[in-house]
Parts: C-alpha cells; structure tokens; sequence
C-alpha cells in the first residue's frame, strides 16, 4: 500500500490574508475543534507576493505558514500563478490571452495568462522557485499545489508562433502536416511554415451549436490545436514544478483538476503529477453515478487514490441555482468520494470572504464568524469520522475487472465531426455505459487507450471513433485472447488525425467486430427507431442508427421501424478466443442495461456483493482487509444486504446489521478482515 500522506488530510483552501489579523487565533480555534489538519493556502497571492517587478514580500506568507507550522498543519502550498498582478498586465500586455473570437484581454479576472508568453514564463518560474527556497524544507508543507484549475485556450501571436514549432516537432515537414490536415480540401495546401494560422472563429472556427461547442472545417487542425494547447498549458505546470524540485527534491506536487474539463488531456498531465487532485463540484441535479465515475476517471489517471483538493461544505455560488448541501450530503458525499479513491477531504474554503466574486460560496466558517452553525457542526462530524478511520483508509485500492476507455483526444476529435448529429456529446454517453455498471455495483476503471488491456476481462469502448495507430491492433489482439470488448456506432472511423480509415467503417474494428456500416442515419430529437431483441423485447433507440451488414457477427437485435427495419442494431461476434458486442445505435437506458448484463455475464463479472441493492457499495483493499463503502444515495430508506450485514461498521463499532435501515445519506463503513 503506497501511501502518499500520512494521514488524511482534512482541511481546504485557506485565504486569511483577506481578513484582518486578530481573527486568525479564532480560525485555529473553530478549525481544531473540527479536527482540521490541512490548509491550503497561498493560491491567489501573486500581486501581494510580488508588488512590482524587482520586489518581493512574503512577510505575511510567512506569518500564516509560521501559525499553521505551529499548529501542526499539513499544508497545501499555492504558487500563486494562476492570477496575474495587475503591474504585469500593464507593462507587458502579451501575458494575457487573446480568445477565440481574437479579441485581446485586459486585466482582470484568473486563469488568465498566455502559457506561451516569455514573460509570464519567466515571472511563473521564478516565484515558484522562490516559494521552494523558502518553503520547500519545512516539514510541515506536505504538497505543494501549482496554478489552480489549469484550462482555457489562447490564439495569440506568441501561441501562434509556438504552434508552428511544435508542429514541426510533430510531423518534421510541411507534406506531413498537409497530409495530416488533408489541406488538398479547399486547397488549403500550405507552403511555408509561417503560412499557418490558429484555427479559431477568424481562421478554420465555425459556430457550433452551442457556444461550448464550436466547429471546425478541418478537424485535424484543430485536434492539433487541442494536442498543442494543453501540451502549452502542461509546460506553464512541468516549468513550475522544474522550479519547486531544484530547493526540494521529494514534496509531493500535484495541481487541481476538473474531472471531464474538455480541453486538457489530463492521462499526459498525470504523468507529470505525483499524485492527482480535484475539484468535485455537482449541481443540484448531476446524478451520483455522474460524480462517481468523475472519481473514477481521477483515480484512473494514475490508477491511484487520489486527493480531493475542494468541495464546497455547502453552496456554490456559481451554478445558476445553487442549493444548499441537504443535512448529511456532504457527509455523504464526502464518503463517496472516499470510496472511490480519495485520501483527503479538502473543501473550498475554510472561511468566507467579504467580497468580490465568491462572497456568497459557502465555508466552514459563515460572515457571522461563528461555530454554531449546522454546516460547520456537520463538517466537525465529518473530521471527527476521518480523524478516527482514516488512517485504515489511505493508501488502499480500488481494483476493476472492466476498464472503460475515457480519451481526450477521441473526445476533441467525435465533437468535431461535421456531420451526423450536432447533439452526440462524448462525456454524456461515456457516462450513459458508466452508469449500467454503476447501478449494479460493478466497479470500473476509467483507462486511456494505450493501457494493458490485458489487465481487464471487458474493454468498453463507446464511441471511440478516433483509433490511433496500434490501438486497433491491441483491442483487436485483447479479444483475440479471449477478452470481451463492447463497442458502438462511430466506432473505429478515424485515425489520429481525424482523417478516415479506408477499408469500410468500423476501420480497424471491423473484422473482430463481423460486420460492415454501409450507412449511419440520423435521428433528430423527438424522432426515435426501436430495437427488437430476439426473444421480443423492444427498447427505443435514436440519435444514431447504423446500417449494417453481418460479415461473421450474429444479430442481437434488430431495427423495429424505417427502411432499414429488420436489419442488425446490435450485433455480438465471436473473434479468436473472445467477443466483440458492438451496439449500432443509441439504445435507452434499460435496453442499454441488458446488453451490458449480456457481455458483462459472459466475462463472467461479479459485482461488488452478490444482492442488487439501490446503495452505492465500493469496495477498497488494504494489506488483510477490505472495506466495504456502503452509502444511500437515493432517496427511499433502503435496507443493507444480508451479505454486509455481519461485518463491523468502523463509524460505529457496531455490526452493519445492527441498524439495517439506511435512510438518505447514511453512511456504512465495513471492515473485512482476509487472511
Ligand atoms: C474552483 C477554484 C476555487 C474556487 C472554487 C469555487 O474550484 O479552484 O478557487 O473558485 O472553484 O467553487
Ligand atoms: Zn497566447
């Protein structure tokens, strides 16, 4: 069991320099009685770190760092650069962005430097380099934490610029970039390297349907631009971490993500962080399944437990409604998150600020500056709870027979497709396959695509409509060796650089799947096609239907309506000593449910406990244990299975059968002891 910390960190971002000195003691009061242990602190300082060019000042950095030292804090260190001082903005307006409209922007706001800009380069480095000269040797700064929440795009001249260097880096010569972006369309050959322009709304851009969603007229540009934009924004974090190792070589560094965030490719950034952390925000309405397999795909970054670096311990406030947390959700959701890898619970933030754009985002500590609220009496609960087991806790494993492809890329590139349907979405339907699992209690791990498939005995592969070199060879290779894989329409359609793969579609897919898609039909919202299953059950289907022919595969379930019914929907060949499940449409959920049971059932998948149950039941193994992860997520009382009923809950001492009812938002934290 590797174990990043050495004891679950409790605690979150921690901002005192924006409210006067004499309410620090009183923090450290009300934080201990919540049995706080972690602050992180440092995030948004750089114009109090560096007030002008040639100064810097971190007297009151070190004010708050002595306290917390003395406290006995894990703390979380901020470098601070992920908001830039005003006096740099001024004297060297190329540090700040220029957006995809092209228009350049003036001070303010965050999350806003040029990552290719020299000067913010130089600037970022060089604080994160003075931070580890003072910091880095105290032992009491377990982590140190880069940025904050890394994304956004810019179409500068300076990213421009680099985007002709890192193409060559790429492709070596102009015939392979032209080849790449198939430029013979239009005749948008190019000749000479500074011919190449960044593909945004003054260039290949075109609207999309919603303003998150602009196309493109040549998607491999602008995949190449999605590669090279979070490569860009991935060096701003690999320069600062360069930085803090040459003061301190082993403090654990990380930055804080965003689960599915659409334009970083997080499985290259988690190959630079030593652990992973992120920020875990649901709405009012985003299903549990949705935050579960958020966790999952954070956990599956590095296929390790992970930190939850912020949630709020109530309200946002910049969701368009923003609720508050029920009693004991976030105690639930703070398990959940436990359960699926977390080693730390961390919020944002410990006390409230008094103004500006997060005024009203909830904290531990309210304006009212008081303990005696239901909030923080629920956030001491909670500490208590993690003080006392979490030690069993971090550094256990969450293992999977089923690997569930998530890849960024596919993602750019199925989102770029001119064609089709505007509303094919790769984060939703991921989610869709995700969740036929999830409610059975099967546990997934969320992979890239150049993982061992060999670890897993099914490989879900929804959509993944990019299949770059070597990776049709290795899906195809996994069930030639007797592995499962189940995959859908607009799969295998084109290679890396979004241009088609010849030979008839599914591609590279194609043969181990049995069958050939002459034809893909678009179904608009409300319109719908059904899919009739062999022993005469119907299950709506739309959005997508491939028309296909059998070249090996034997039909599961055929269409009900249109020129095309009868014909194949869902197919299952057998390939080499496994199976291809390939699902041609979008089938709704309970037919998308007994699919999944029907490959899941031949690869022989047990879920995590023998019953179905509605609660969410996750499983982490230490060295001679298990722990079972029991919550109500749902909103009817719901009973604990008799298999768990036995074993001791460590939050009580009592057995799970003692108090077999669990209402919303109980909490079961089971020991098994293996020998
Ligand atoms: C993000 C940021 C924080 C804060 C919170 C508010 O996660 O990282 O700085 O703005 O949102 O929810
Ligand atoms: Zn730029």
């Amino acid at each position: 069991m590797a174990k990043t910390f050495e004891r679950m960190l409790y605690g979150g971002d921690y901002n005192p320099n924006q409210w006067p000195k004499e309410v620090w003691a009183e923090d450290m009061q009300i934080f201990r009685d919540a049995h706080i242990n972690s602050a992180t602190i440092n995030v948004f300082s750089w114009a109090k770190l560096q007030p002008s060019e040639e100064v810097y000042d971190f007297s009151e950095l070190d004010a708050i760092v002595d306290m917390l030292s003395s406290e006995g804090y894990d703390i979380v260190m901020g470098t601070s650069t992920a908001a830039l001082p005003a006096w740099m903005v001024k004297r060297y307006p190329e540090v700040s962005r220029t957006d995809y409209e092209g228009r350049h922007h003036k001070f303010g706001q965050r999350h806003n430097a040029c990552p290719n800009s020299p000067v913010f380069q130089k600037y970022a480095a060089a604080l994160a380099g003075e931070l580890a000269a003072r910091y880095g040797s105290n032992p009491h700064v377990t982590c140190w934490h880069i940025g904050n929440e890394y994304g956004g795009e810019c179409y500068c001249e300076n990213c421009e610029k680099a985007f002709r260097v890192w193409l060559r880096k790429r492709y070596g010569t102009l015939d392979a970039v032209n080849r790449a972006w198939n430029t013979e369309f239009w005749g948008h050959t190019i000749y000479d390297w500074d011919e190449i322009v960044l593909p945004n709304a003054l260039s290949e851009g075109i609207p999309g349907a919603d303003e998150e969603h602009p196309n493109t007229c040549f998607a491999g540009i602008s995949i190449d631009y999605r590669r090279f934009n979070s490569d860009s924004i991935l060096g701003n974090f690999v320069m600062e971490k360069e930085a803090i190792r040459r003061c301190d070589p082993d403090t654990p560094v990380t930055t804080n993500l965003m689960g599915t965030y659409k334009l970083l490719d997080y499985f290259q950034w988690a190959k630079e962080m030593d652990i992973v952390s992120w920020d875990n925000y649901p709405g009012y309405s985003t299903p549990v399944s949705f935050t579960a397999m958020s966790h999952d795909l954070m956990r599956g970054l590095k296929n390790a437990p992970f930190m939850l670096m912020e949630q709020a311990p109530s309200e946002v406030n910049w969701h368009p409604y923003n609720s508050l947390k029920r009693p004991g959700q976030m105690r639930a959701q703070s398990w959940q998150t436990v359960a699926h890898g977390a080693d730390t619970v961390q919020f944002f933030q410990l006390r409230r600020s008094v103004g500006a754009n997060e005024m009203y985002h909830s904290a531990v500590i309210p304006h009212a500056g008081t303990a005696n609220t239901r909030v923080f009496r629920e956030v001491k609960a909670l500490g208590e709870e993690l003080e006392r087991i979490g030690g069993k806790v971090i550094g256990t494993t969450n293992r999977a027979d089923v690997g569930l492809i998530f890849d960024w890329e596919n993602y750019w590139a199925l989102e770029y497709i001119r064609g089709y349907n505007q509303d094919l979405r790769y984060v939703s339907t991921i989610h869709e396959y995700y969740d036929a699992f999830y409610r059975r209690n099967i546990p997934l791990n969320l992979i890239h695509d150049d993982t061992d498939f060999s670890d897993y005995r099914v490989i879900l592969a929804p959509v993944l409509y990019m299949v770059k070199e070597g990776v049709g060879e290795a899906l195809v290779e996994f069930v030639r060796n007797g592995g499962i894989l189940v995959t859908t329409y607009l799969s295998g359609m084109v290679d890396a650089s979004g241009n088609i793969h010849p030979g008839g579609y599914p591609g590279p897919l194609r043969e181990a799947a049995g069958i050939w898609v002459e034809e893909t039909d678009a179904l608009a919202p409300g319109q719908s096609n059904e899919a009739v299953f062999a022993d005469g059950t119907r299950c709506v289907c739309g959005q997508i239907c491939d028309l296909m022919h059998l070249e090996g595969a034997e039909s599961l379930a055929e269409y009900g309506q249109d020129f095309y019914a009868g014909t194949p929907a869902v197919v299952r060949h057998s390939f080499g000593s496994g199976t291809v499940y390939y699902i041609g449409t979008h089938l709704e959920q309970a037919g998308l449910i007994a699919v999944l049971k029907i490959a899941a059932d031949e690869a022989e998948i047990d879920p995590v406990i023998p019953e179905t149950t509605p609660l969410e039941v996750t499983r982490r193994d230490g060295d001679g244990y298990r722990l079972f992860f029991v919550i109500n997520l749902q909103d009817e009382t719901c009973c604990i299975p008799e298999s768990l009923a036995a074993l001791p809950d460590l939050l009580t001492g009592e057995a799970a059968g003692a108090a077999p009812d669990m209402k919303k938002y109980d909490v079961k934290v089971l020991l098994d002891v293996v020998c």
